[in-house]
């Protein structure tokens, strides 16, 4: 028995109050930062790019887990580790060459991971996963904060699982979206190691004791 990786993603915290929501989140139980970054063309939304990355980066104690949701990614690499990224994720399918991007992250010093939107099978991951260091799983289509949760990804979560255990990689799997404390039990019996929670946490009244109770989950 341990204790998952909480990853509050900071997509729903308040960026006028953006500097109380990063210490909130360094005083935390949580683990890492959950950074969202959309170009309007591969989700429907635009989020913020590398300005506020940086400020969050600079004022965050715990690492950047900044998933891209944006085509090409592999054109900001170096530019998001200047921005301060420990881990970076790209989405599996907005990427032609996977592999050459993935290296390309691990060169430049950060950990990869690789997205899956929810309708991507499984199987895809096949030729990667011993090369990924995370596979960020979608359990909503990606975009938005506070959607609902997608039941199949308990499912494709334990196939994930089978997957990494079959190949011996170390490779993480992290669930985003619509976590809360129904799902996220569930999720964890599945085989999840990282719970991103946006809407949960900072929609709550006491987003501290939120994240504590995710942290205080086994898996
Ligand atoms: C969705 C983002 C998520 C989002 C999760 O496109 O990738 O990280 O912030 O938000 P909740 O936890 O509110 O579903
Ligand atoms: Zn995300």
């Amino acid at each position: 028995m341990s204790s998952p990786i909480i990853a509050p993603s900071v997509l729903s915290a308040d960026f006028a109050n953006l500097g109380r929501d990063v210490e909130m989140i360094n005083s935390s139980n949580a683990d890492w930062f959950h950074v969202d970054i959309m170009d309007g063309v591969f989700v429907p939304n635009i989020s913020f790019g590398f300005p506020v990355t940086k400020a969050i980066s600079k004022q965050a104690k715990k690492p950047l887990d900044v998933h891209l949701m944006i085509v090409q990614p592999e054109r900001y690499i170096k530019d998001f580790k200047e921005a301060g990224a420990d881990i970076l994720s790209v989405h599996l399918e907005a990427s032609t060459h996977l592999h050459r991007t993935i290296y390309a992250i691990k060169e430049a010093g950060m950990k990869a991971g690789v997205a899956i939107n929810p309708h991507t099978p499984i199987s895809l991951l096949k030729d990667i996963i011993k090369d990924a260091d995370l596979v960020c799983m979608m359990s909503v289509n990606p975009g938005f904060g506070g959607q609902k949760f997608i039941e199949q990804t308990y499912t494709k979560c334990a196939e994930l699982k089978e997957m990494i255990l079959a190949a011996s990689s170390s490779c993480l799997i992290e669930i985003d979206g619509g976590v809360n404390e129904v799902t996220a039990p569930k999720l964890l019996k599945a085989g999840a190691d990282v719970l991103v929670a946006g809407n949960y946490v900072f929609a709550s009244s006491n987003p501290l004791e939120t994240i504590a109770s995710l942290k205080s989950l086994n898996k």
